[in-house]
């Protein structure tokens, strides 16, 4: 029987940035929720850009966290799940996403109409624009992933610490390949991080126009 999930406003109160991790082997089972979460998120175009490596080895976890400017987090944590965009992928995956849309019931003239504007749009980016378009759509579903875990009573570490390069080398990715972040999963070993805090809303959040205060 599987264990009852964590709700997740106590996910999101609880979840924080892991300091150390036990090393304790994830069990496939849950790593596939986790996954399967993040693909579940949503995407411009819903054309699916990101791309993930999932690393648990020994010896590749000892290489990332020589790649992550020596980060102990990324050799501890039971799995490391380095979260990329592709740049290319639009160009590969479009016939595959209106395929499966149509299999969805996304109507014909949709399809006819993204056939078009999908490539228009996107390969007008410059390489900085499409960086950002892509981390976008990385981050949410590398959001849902963090999440599930921490529902499933993982803990988690966001991690951006890492040289672009040396990563692309030990996971020897393609050359369109841009890593965004990597996500460090396990069980918390040793004492929890302090809470930063938050700033309060009136400082983050405005209603209907900058500066003025939201309605709650
Ligand atoms: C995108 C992102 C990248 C981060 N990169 C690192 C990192 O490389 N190393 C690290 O120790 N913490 C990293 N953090 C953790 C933040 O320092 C932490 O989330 C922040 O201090 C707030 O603490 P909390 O998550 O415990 O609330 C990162 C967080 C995010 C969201």
């Amino acid at each position: 029987m599987s264990k009852p999930e964590k709700p997740l406003s106590q996910a999101i109160a609880e979840r924080r940035a892991t300091p150390s991790f036990d090393g304790v082997p994830l069990p496939a089972d849950d790593l596939k929720k986790i996954l399967e979460a993040g693909l579940a998120a949503p995407s411009g175009y819903n054309i699916q850009p990101w791309r993930f490596v999932v690393v648990q080895s020994p010896e590749q976890k000892k290489r990332l966290r020589a790649a992550s400017y020596n980060q102990a987090k990324v050799e501890e944590a039971s799995a490391v799940i380095v979260a990329c965009g592709d740049s290319d992928g639009w160009r590969k995956d479009l016939d595959l996403m209106l395929q499966q849309g149509r299999e969805g019931g996304m109507p014909e003239s949709y399809a006819e109409q993204a056939k078009s504007s999908v490539p228009d749009y996107l390969s007008s980016f410059s390489a900085d624009k499409m960086s950002g378009w892509l981390n976008k759509q990385v981050m949410l579903a590398y959001s849902f992933m963090l999440l599930t875990a921490e529902t499933l009573g993982y803990d988690t570490a966001p991690m951006e610490g890492f040289e672009q390069d040396k990563v692309h080398e030990v996971l020897r990715l393609p050359m369109s390949y841009r890593v965004v972040a990597l996500l460090a999963i396990g069980h918390l070993k040793g004492s929890d991080k302090f809470d930063g805090g938050r700033f309060n809303i009136a400082h983050t959040v405005f209603g209907e126009e900058f500066g003025k205060p939201v309605k709650l």
